[in-house]
Parts: C-alpha cells; sequence; structure tokens
C-alpha cells in the first residue's frame, strides 16, 4: 500500500549529455532527494564533441554523495535505497584500455560530425543498403559505430590496444558500470536498449552481428565488446563499490530516451513520448516485433525487462538540437544567463518576425538525414529582435517533432491522439504550447518531468521485486498533468510548417 511504497527507496543515476543527476525516488514515484551536475563540453574543433570519461565518472560520485547527504538530512536511512538504476546519453562511445581501466581517448559524443567523410564512404560499400534492415539504424555520424572506426583510424594509442587485444569498448553505460563496480571485478556488459545504438547489435535477433562487423571492419577476437542483457536484471549490473551508498545493487539499466519512455508508462503499443532534453527523442511503441522505417526513422529497442518477456521495440525520431540550441543562445551569443529564461524571451515578442532557425548544429537528423547541413537563420530584417530567434529556435525543435509524426504516421499506420512530453524545454508552456499548434494534437505533460531518472528506477525496482505489474504503477505521476489543446487552425499551422519545410531544402550542401 501507499504508506510502505513511501518507505522505499531506489535510486537512479542518469548520466546525460550535458548533465548528470542522482535522483533517489520512493516506492511511489516520488523524488525525495537529488544532486545535479554539468560537466564539460568539449569541442576541440568545428563539428566535433568530446566528454571526459573520467570527469563523467566523477560526476556520477559526486552526485550521489550530495544527494545521499540530502536524504539522510531528510531524515531518511541509505538502507532503506533497495537498488539502483542507470540510465545514460546513448550512442556515445568510450575507448579504454581493458589492462590498465585508463581511457585511452575523450569520449566522442553522440553529437559530434567528424566522421561525415567516413560516412559518406561506407554509404558506398557493398552491403551499406542492408544495415538498417538488420540494424534499425540508418547510417549516419550519429551511433556509435563510426565513432569507434574513427578512433581505430586516428588514434594510434586506440589503434594499438586493439591490435594488442587489450581496447575495451563500451557506451557510457558500460564504463560507469566497469568503474562505479570497481574495476578489479571487470564488469562489462550493456543493456539491450544501449546496444540496439551502437549498430552491431541485430535487432531481429538481440545479439552482436558478425555482418555488421564486418561491414564496420571490427574484429571482435580484439576489442572487448559489452555483453548485451536485458534493461532489468538482478545479476548482472553488479553494485556500487565505493562511499555511502556501497553494496546497493544495480539492478536496472536503459538508454535516456528508452527509459523516459518507460517513466511515462509508454507500456501498451501505440503509446508515445517525447523527450525535451539536450537533443529532442519521440518513441513509439511498437510492440515485440520491430518495425524497419521506410521514412526516415529509427528501430530500436524501447526497452527489455527479462524473465520470461520479450524485448518491446519503438519507431524513434531523433532530433539532435533542442535544448544544446537554448544553450548556444545563452553561451555563444549571450541572450539570456540561464536556460529557464528562455521562454520569457520568446514571450517578449507575439511571433517568430518572420525568422526560421534551421538549428543543424549536427547536420540534421530525423527524419531527414541531411549530414552536410549547417545551422541557418533564414528572414532576418532590421525589424528582428532577439525574442523572435529565441522563439524560432523554440519552433525549430516543434517543426522537426511534426515532421517525424508525419513520418511515424507513415511507417505505422496510426495516427497519435496525443503527445505525451518531458525533459527540460518541456518546462516552457510557450514552448508546449507551440508544440500542440503545430502537430494538431494534445501535448500531455506530467508535472513530476525528471521521467528519465524516474524510468530507470522503475526498471531497478521491479528486477528487486518492489513492482511485479505494470499495473501496480498506474499511479504514479498522474497528479497535476497539463494538458495543451491546439489553439490556431489548420491553415495557420500548414503555413507555418510549409515555411519550416522550404527552409530546410535550402540549407542542404553547405560546403565546410
Ligand atoms: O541519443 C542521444 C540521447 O540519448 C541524448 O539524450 O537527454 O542527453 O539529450 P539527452
Amino acid at each position: 500500500d501507499e504508506e510502505k511504497l513511501k518507505n522505499f527507496f531506489i535510486g537512479s543515476i542518469d548520466q546525460g549529455t550535458t548533465s548528470t543527476r542522482f535522483i533517489i525516488f520512493n516506492g511511489t514515484g516520488q523524488p525525495v532527494a537529488q544532486h545535479q551536475i554539468e560537466f564539460t563540453q568539449r569541442h576541440p574543433e568545428s563539428g566535433w564533441h568530446e566528454h571526459d570519461p573520467m570527469e563523467i565518472v566523477d560526476s556520477v560520485n559526486q552526485c550521489i554523495e550530495q544527494a545521499a547527504l540530502v536524504f539522510a538530512d531528510r531524515g531518511y536511512d541509505v538502507a532503506d535505497i533497495k537498488a539502483i538504476g542507470i540510465t545514460n546519453q546513448r550512442e556515445t562511445a568510450v575507448v579504454w584500455d581493458s589492462e590498465t581501466g585508463e581511457p585511452l581517448h575523450n569520449a566522442i559524443a553522440w553529437p559530434d560530425t567528424r566522421t561525415k567523410g567516413l560516412v559518406r564512404d561506407l554509404k558506398e560499400k557493398p552491403g551499406a543498403d542492408n544495415l538498417q534492415n538488420m540494424c534499425g539504424l540508418p547510417l549516419s555520424t550519429y551511433p556509435s559505430s563510426v565513432k569507434l572506426v574513427w578512433l581505430l583510424q586516428n588514434v594510434e594509442a586506440v589503434k594499438k590496444a586493439y591490435d594488442e587485444g587489450r581496447l575495451a569498448f563500451g557506451t557510457m553505460d558500460t564504463w560507469l558500470l566497469y568503474n562505479l563496480n570497481g574495476r578489479e571485478k571487470n564488469i562489462h556488459v550493456t543493456d539491450v536498449t544501449n546496444a540496439s545504438r551502437t549498430m552491431f547489435m541485430n535487432l531481429h535477433t538481440v545479439k552482436y552481428d558478425d555482418t555488421l562487423l564486418d561491414f564496420f571492419n571490427i574484429d571482435a577476437t580484439k576489442v572487448k565488446l559489452p555483453k548485451i542483457v536485458p534493461s532489468s536484471c538482478p545479476d548482472s549490473f553488479g553494485c556500487l563499490a565505493e562511499g555511502t551508498l556501497a553494496g546497493i545493487k544495480i539492478a536496472g539499466c536503459l538508454g535516456d530516451q528508452s527509459s523516459a519512455l518507460v517513466g511515462q508508462q509508454g507500456f501498451t503499443p501505440g503509446s508515445a513520448k517525447n523527450t525535451y532534453g539536450t537533443g529532442c527523442f519521440l518513441l513509439y511503441n511498437v510492440g515485440e516485433k520491430p518495425v524497419i522505417s521506410t521514412h526516415g526513422l529509427l528501430a530500436t529497442i524501447a526497452y527489455d525487462f527479462g524473465r520470461n518477456s520479450k524485448p518491446v521495440y519503438a519507431l524513434e525520431g531523433s532530433v539532435a538540437v533542442a535544448g544544446s540550441g537554448v544553450k548556444f543562445l545563452m553561451n555563444n551569443l549571450g541572450f539570456i544567463t540561464h536556460s529557464h529564461k528562455i521562454s520569457d524571451l520568446a514571450a517578449s515578442v507575439d511571433n517568430n518576425g518572420g525568422c526560421v532557425f534551421v538549428t543543424a548544429f549536427s547536420g540534421l537528423f530525423a527524419p531527414y538525414w541531411i549530414d552536410d547541413a549547417k545551422g541557418t537563420i533564414f528572414g532576418i530584417t532590421q525589424h528582428t529582435e532577439r525574442g523572435h530567434i529565441a522563439r524560432a529556435t523554440l519552433e525549430a525543435t516543434c517543426f522537426q517533432t511534426k515532421a517525424i509524426l508525419d513520418a511515424m504516421e507513415l511507417d505505422s499506420g496510426h495516427k497519435l491522439a496525443e503527445l505525451a512530453v518531458d525533459g527540460g524545454m518541456s518546462n516552457s508552456n510557450l514552448c508546449m504550447q507551440t508544440q500542440a499548434n503545430v502537430i494538431g494534437i494534445p501535448v500531455d505533460r506530467p508535472a513530476m518531468r525528471e521521467t528519465t531518472a524516474l524510468g530507470a528506477a522503475i526498471a531497478a525496482g521491479f528486477a528487486v521485486d518492489i513492482w511485479k505489474e505494470f499495473e501496480e504503477l498506474k499511479e504514479i505521476n498522474q497528479k497535476g498533468r497539463m494538458i495543451f489543446e491546439p489553439n490556431i487552425t489548420k491553415e495557420e499551422s500548414e503555413k507555418m510548417f510549409n515555411k519550416w519545410t522550404r527552409a530546410v531544402d535550402m540549407c542542404r550542401g553547405w560546403l565546410d
């Protein structure tokens, strides 16, 4: 019952693209303590995007310690934390020496576009056309595979470790699990959702596939790839080795977008969520068989709760720039002093004043996949103010979401009735109202927006039997949801979107 659930706690490590959080939830899904740290974004060259793997491990440990302090201060006992879940930025590739455990390079983060040329060449290779049927992802700069190939081709230490059979590869979940367990334990695992972002895993067999590895010239005897396990399991992820929470079992692990779908309880085929984080990712549950997109979307694993259940698949629309567009206005252009002020700035004008901002900082992802697009603002006049550009920045994510929903309708044959949202930019009422207007269906926002962290907590909670059926979760995060109904005409909405589509066409083929 509810009182009992208030005395069970689950910790959740949410390792995102720009910040790390640790949130402790009680059994009713309410956060009771948390801590967040932003870490360094490294851009050594235009289009490059790196993270220091050690800085990330440190940020996780610090968040755990600080949140545990808050938890104890509020009168709770760490002995009541039953398990920990991990959720993480996906695709970002980490390489380390399997003998020393030391990173061999900075992690190459998912929005990095240094592999543009490599991808162009790979697209010419025999077999390229069949990759998406096997792994669900189109060949682009986005997945981990091309990042690993780049490291092997360009970083001497990585190539040497590979030739000598001591190269370890992983996405952020694998790297964190390896470190949090204590390196001497040699835990080298990943969950299915993270593995489905590498391009090395066959989506149908849920195993690494030689055809895929061969395509990227990866010899699996020379690089240690993480063992693929379900997202919720009591015995695969080990436990925290050090700190105040040492000994607590890690029992859940999911890529952050899968985790948000779980956190929003998108468990039935046909349910969907859109998370406005650094990027923006729409996941649509398609059930126990993958749907390979023919309209620019990705097929991916939504979650796998292990035991006797089967993996559940999703169609995904990935937008590379959402919150990072807001950060760009703040850090590079000095428009605002804090991200949340974007909404006020956008509201300082009545409309975008004719501006359209194609925020193609990493090329354009779904459903367009234009590797050589560059960020472009159209429609600037002497009338243009910061507020117009702020508005156009928020609208860019809303338009891409609309393009993704259109593609999803074509792939799935179903039209979504409403869209569940979460993530930083969803805090902006103006942005969510714009979203509803652009897509013409209601947008449904929960009161508690940490649904990404909640998803990993749910996966961990299932593994240690806090919950046994999805039905038991149905009260979680239902109170105080806010619905944004479309309030412009279809014609007005179409006019806005047509302008956007024209702008996208015009930013193709920009030269370096
Ligand atoms: O695929 C990248 C995604 O996992 C990053 O998520 O929340 O950091 O934008 P986020």
